[in-house]
């Protein structure tokens, strides 16, 4: 996202440049079909994750709450889904170069099981502050570990020089990829293939895969159901989507939110995910707060045995806040009440400390 900004300001800045530089590069975009054929190709790598429900949780919400495990999924999170994609999809000529990402995060540790099970390189490029539990969900799996300066640039030039040393490895990018997004929204298939009663589905949104993936599946399999994102305080994409406006500046798309949810803290949706979600997603939007977020995984942990990481609790949490009950009242006022809700748990890689002291700080 950085480096198109930059190339549009060597390209002059004007805003016709700056507009031909925020559209998705020419490239297949993602259908339902490729939704569909990503999940007949991962299927062998892949756990169908459990859907766990809780009465204290539907009471409060006033719901049938569905919650699609995806912390439970392998490397702990749903972009095991994206990521085995994208390797999979590779022909062997270009496989056997091996991947690359620059991810510290559950993108990382994704592609390195997935390059494993193909049986193929994999290099993972992560800042230096990089804390060692995390460095070793990477190389647990497989995959070199390369550090870099902490900063985007020095991120994206160390993961293409890994790539060229490697002979021509693939950089697979952790969200704005046809093939990682088509991965996530096989979410959707598994979810209304068990829960056809579906009327919402709450997804979890950062960069935009997942979100993007579930939409365009959810919008073929069942138009009616509302795919509303579920957004870190701050993050203003309701607002985004109104306006139409994916980056307002600079200064915003490299800013990262401040909150407690570490693995969803980048501001702008990627250019892919944007179109699709506009396209696709339901224009309410429900922020988080992190005291919200503290307490949803108290209640997680407590009350549904699930220990989760922040952004694994974020759509628990928007089903527990008032917002959501003004939502749910209004669609009941527009005669399409939400009954049967599915939200996505989407990750379990959770610092044991942390996740300690944001339960214990969790009331509410
Ligand atoms: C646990 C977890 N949840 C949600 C997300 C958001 O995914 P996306 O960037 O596809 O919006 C991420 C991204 O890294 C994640 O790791």
């Amino acid at each position: 996202m950085e480096l198109r900004i930059d190339l549009t300001r060597r390209r002059g800045g004007t805003s016709a440049a700056r507009a031909a530089a925020a559209r998705p590069p020419a490239s297949p975009m993602v259908s339902y079909a490729s939704v569909l054929a990503a999940a007949q190709r991962i299927r062998g790598s892949i756990y169908r994750t459990p859907v766990l429900t809780s009465e204290l949780v539907d009471l409060a919400s006033g719901v049938q709450c569905h919650f699609k495990a995806e912390h439970l999924q392998r490397t702990g999170s749903f972009k095991m889904r994206g990521a085995s994609n994208a390797v999979l999809s590779l022909p062997s000529a270009q496989a056997k170069h091996g991947f690359v990402a620059h991810s510290a995060g559950n993108h990382g540790a994704a592609l390195a099981a997935a390059a494993q099970g193909r049986g193929v390189p994999c290099t993972i490029v992560v800042p230096s502050d990089t804390p060692a539990a995390k460095v070793q969900n990477i190389t647990r799996h497989g995959a070199a570990v390369v550090l870099c300066e902490p900063t985007q640039q020095a991120r994206v030039q160390t993961a293409e020089a890994e790539a060229a040393r490697m002979g021509g490895a693939h950089i697979v990018p952790p969200y704005d990829d046809p093939a990682v997004i088509a991965g996530q929204g096989t979410i959707a298939i598994e979810l209304l293939e068990e829960l056809p009663q579906l009327d919402a589905i709450l997804v979890p949104v950062s960069g935009g895969g997942m979100l993007a993936g579930i939409a365009v599946a959810a919008r073929a399999l069942k138009p009616s159901v509302r795919v509303i994102a579920v957004e870190p305080e701050g993050k203003g994409l309701g607002r985004a989507m109104a306006e139409g406006v994916r980056v307002r500046d600079e200064a915003q798309a490299n800013r990262l939110l401040p909150t407690i949810a570490d693995a969803i803290r980048t501001v702008a949706l990627g250019p892919r995910c944007w179109e699709l979600a506009r396209a696709h997603v339901d224009p309410s939007v429900l922020s988080v707060s992190d005291e919200m977020l503290r307490a949803a995984l108290r209640v997680s942990l407590l009350e549904m045995k699930q220990a989760v990481e922040p952004a694994g609790a974020i759509a628990l949490a928007a089903l527990l806040s008032p917002a959501w009950s003004r939502l749910a009242a209004q669609a009941e006022a527009q005669g399409a009440p939400l009954r049967s809700v599915a939200a996505i748990s989407c990750g379990g890689n959770a610092d044991i400390g942390q996740l300690a002291r944001y339960c214990a700080e969790g009331h509410g």
